[in-house]
Parts: structure tokens; C-alpha cells; sequence
């Protein structure tokens, strides 16, 4: 029985009347650009982050934007982030004008290393950019220590209801960081049915920067502060979301079931290593991503028995051709570069059945030869 890495129609499915009838009210309404579902939706997310503000915006790549421009960051300055993310977080820097500045990862969560990011400032850093990867918190209070008086963008894409144990208080995925940024691309746990972004922050002048920004960079219609961009949250995505919020902390719970099934069955594979998450921690499981030995023939067994795979991330983003005027070379991150060679994500998705679970073990079992 093949299984899909992702089944977003069994999740529609299961809400598909309320979905529908919150679309219609927006189509009724006509209020399709930043409509009160907006509204209603930014409140529901800044409680959820434990944040004053939240601004929502057109997707996740334009809330790394947004924050950046929020910052004043541009020509001359440098960023420090992770090699091992997916591309918008440094294509953002990059867009802004900035230069993305590479630090590695610690190997056990896959998140950037507080001394390594240390490191890597430079007088012209104007903010570092840790994300929290496949749904666990970066080391947020160790960045905040090892880097301070330097703006944090946190990219929460992957991490949205996720919890981080800080001074024996669990700390929500964008609440300490100087902003946050969130991804509702519909593979995230919480997704639209389309693109949509959010932006989180404790600061209400960052706050009412971004809501101008996201509208050219003018709050009074026709009249422009400074050049921003058409950014905006569809009230439609919003909708959607708001109908989808209520189940979250469900969906994200029966991925950690799923997880914890797959760590028990892969328990005594020698040449699997299960998904660390750090002990302050508690994951969301946007993805759950196994080192493997030999993993480019697991992949081809799995694709030859139709268990759905994915590889995040087969290059790390010092590598790719468009970031060669950076100067980086192969070397230069070798725990980021060796995650490339041994990463392989599973079906995690909350409406996996046990029949498919069970699939997905025998699969992966039967390739060690268990
Ligand atoms: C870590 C990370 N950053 C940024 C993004 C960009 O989000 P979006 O696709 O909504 O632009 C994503 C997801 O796609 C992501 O996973």
C-alpha cells in the first residue's frame, strides 16, 4: 500500500463543511484584502505566541522581508544564519540587500550552534536569524547569551505551537525573539489553502512598521513614509486559518504520536539515528527527519515501494550556485554538509493510519535487513 509523505485531502476532509461555509462568508462579504477575518486571525496567532503583535502578510519568505526592512537592514550589512534551511531564509537576506552570513549546526537538532553563530558576528551584523527547524526551537536562550544586543528574526515557518523550556516557563516559537516569522504554506502544520505569512513581535513601533510596509509603506491611503510592498494577508487564507487554529494543538500532538512510534520501531536499527529533540524542547514535528546510512539507497527503496520521502536539505544554502559570490567553499560546514548527505524525512502527517504507519516501519525495517 503506498503512503503519501503528506495527505493534505484526508485533513480537508475531516473539516471540509467548516471550511467551506467560512470561505463563503468571505465571498458574501467581499472583503477579500485584509478583511476582518485578518484581524481576527492576527489576534489568534500574537495569544497563541504569547506576542503583544502579530501582522499577518502575503507568505513566510515576505515576513523574513518585512522583518529586515522593519530592522532597517540593507546594503552593508550582514546576517547571520544557518547553512541547513530552506532557501527563503537566506534569499530574504540576500533580497534586502544584505549579505547572508553562514554558521553551522549542532548535529544533534539540526539547529544553528550558538558558539558558531558567536563566531560568525562581525561589526557590520545586524541581526542573526536562527530557525527552528522541522518544528523543534532553536537554542534560543544560549543565542540570546552568546549573541547579545543583536536583533533576533526568529524563523518560525516550521515551529508554530511549538514550546521551548526558558527559566522553567515553556517559551511559544517567536515570543522572545525581536520579531518572529511564521509560514502557513499548506505543508506547515497550520496551513492555508494557498500562501500566507505572519509576523510576530513583542515591539509596537516593529509592529506598526510592518503593517505600513506590507501596504507600500503607507498607512494612509496614497500617501507613502518610505517604499514598502504589497504584502498583504488574504482575508480568504485568514478564514481558512481560523477555522483550521482550533485543531492545531491536536494535529501537532498526533504527529508526536507518530514520532514516537517510529522511535520506538527504529530503536534497535543500527544504522538509523531517530530525530534528537533537545530536552527543553517540545517539537511540533513539521518533519520527521532520521539520519540514515546509506541513505541514497533508502531512497530508492522507498521510492520503489511507493513510501512517500522527502530530502530536506540535499544542498545546504553555502553551496548553491547562486550564493558562489559569498566565497564559500565545501568544507566550510561540515555538520551542514554531512546532515545533506544522511537526512531522509518520513510521513508524519496527524492522519496517518496505523496500517500506514506500520507500512512506512516494515519498508525502512526491510531495507537493514530486519
Ligand atoms: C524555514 C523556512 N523559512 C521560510 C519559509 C518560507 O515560507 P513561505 O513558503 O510561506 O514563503 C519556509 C517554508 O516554506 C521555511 O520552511
Amino acid at each position: 500500500m503506498p503512503v503519501p509523505l503528506l495527505d493534505l485531502r484526508a485533513q480537508h476532509a475531516t473539516i471540509r463543511d467548516d471550511v467551506v461555509a467560512a470561505m463563503m462568508r468571505v465571498v458574501d462579504d467581499q472583503a477579500f484584502i485584509l478583511g476582518p477575518p485578518v484581524g481576527q486571525l492576527e489576534e489568534a496567532v500574537a495569544a497563541l505566541s504569547g506576542t503583544r503583535y502579530a501582522v499577518g502578510c502575503a507568505n513566510g519568505t515576505d515576513a523574513l522581508l518585512l522583518s529586515m526592512r522593519a530592522l532597517d537592514i540593507g546594503r552593508g550589512d550582514e546576517v547571520v544564519t544557518t547553512p541547513f534551511t530552506f532557501f527563503a531564509t537566506a534569499g530574504a537576506i540576500h533580497n534586502v540587500g544584505a549579505k547572508p552570513v553562514f554558521a553551522d549546526i549542532d548535529p544533534d537538532n539540526f539547529n544553528i550552534s550558538p558558539q558558531a553563530a558567536a563566531a560568525a558576528v562581525t561589526p557590520a551584523t545586524k541581526a542573526l536569524i536562527p530557525v527552528d527547524l522541522f518544528g523543534q526551537l532553536a537554542p534560543i536562550d544560549a543565542l540570546v547569551i552568546a549573541i547579545p544586543d543583536i536583533p533576533m528574526i526568529e524563523d518560525a515557518a516550521q515551529s508554530i505551537g511549538a514550546t521551548r523550556e526558558i527559566d522553567g516557563r515553556a517559551t511559544r516559537a517567536g515570543e522572545i525573539a525581536t520579531i518572529g516569522t511564521i509560514s502557513f504554506f499548506p505543508s506547515k502544520n497550520l496551513g492555508a489553502y494557498g500562501d500566507a505569512g505572519m509576523v510576530v513581535t513583542q515591539d509596537e513601533a516593529l509592529a506598526t512598521r510592518l503593517r505600513r510596509l506590507r501596504v507600500h509603506g503607507g498607512l494612509k491611503t496614497y500617501y507613502h513614509d518610505e517604499v514598502g510592498y504589497n504584502s498583504r494577508l488574504d482575508s480568504l487564507q485568514a478564514a481558512v486559518l481560523l477555522t483550521k487554529l482550533p485543531h492545531l494543538e491536536k494535529w501537532s500532538a498526533a504527529r508526536r504520536r507518530n514520532a514516537a512510534y517510529y522511535d520506538a520501531a527504529f530503536a534497535d536499527v543500527a544504522d538509523l539515528r531517530t530525530p534528537a529533540i533537545d530536552p527543553q524542547n517540545v517539537s511540533i514535528y513539521n518533519q520527521y527527519t532520521l539520519r540514515a546510512a546509506r541513505r541514497d539507497d533508502l531512497q530508492a527503496h522507498l521510492k520503489k515501494r511507493e513510501i512517500g520521502h522527502s530530502i530536506y536539505y540535499p544542498l545546504p544554502l553555502h553551496l548553491q550556485p547562486c550564493f558562489a559570490y559569498l566565497g564559500y567553499r565545501e568544507g566550510d560546514f561540515p555538520e551542514s554538509e554531512r546532515a545533506s548527505k544522511e537526512v531522509l524525512s518520513l510521513p508524519v502527517y496527524p492522519e496517518l493510519t496505523e496500517g500506514q504507519l506500520g507500512e512506512v516501519v516494515e519498508a525502512v525495517r526491510e531495507f537493514y535487513g530486519y
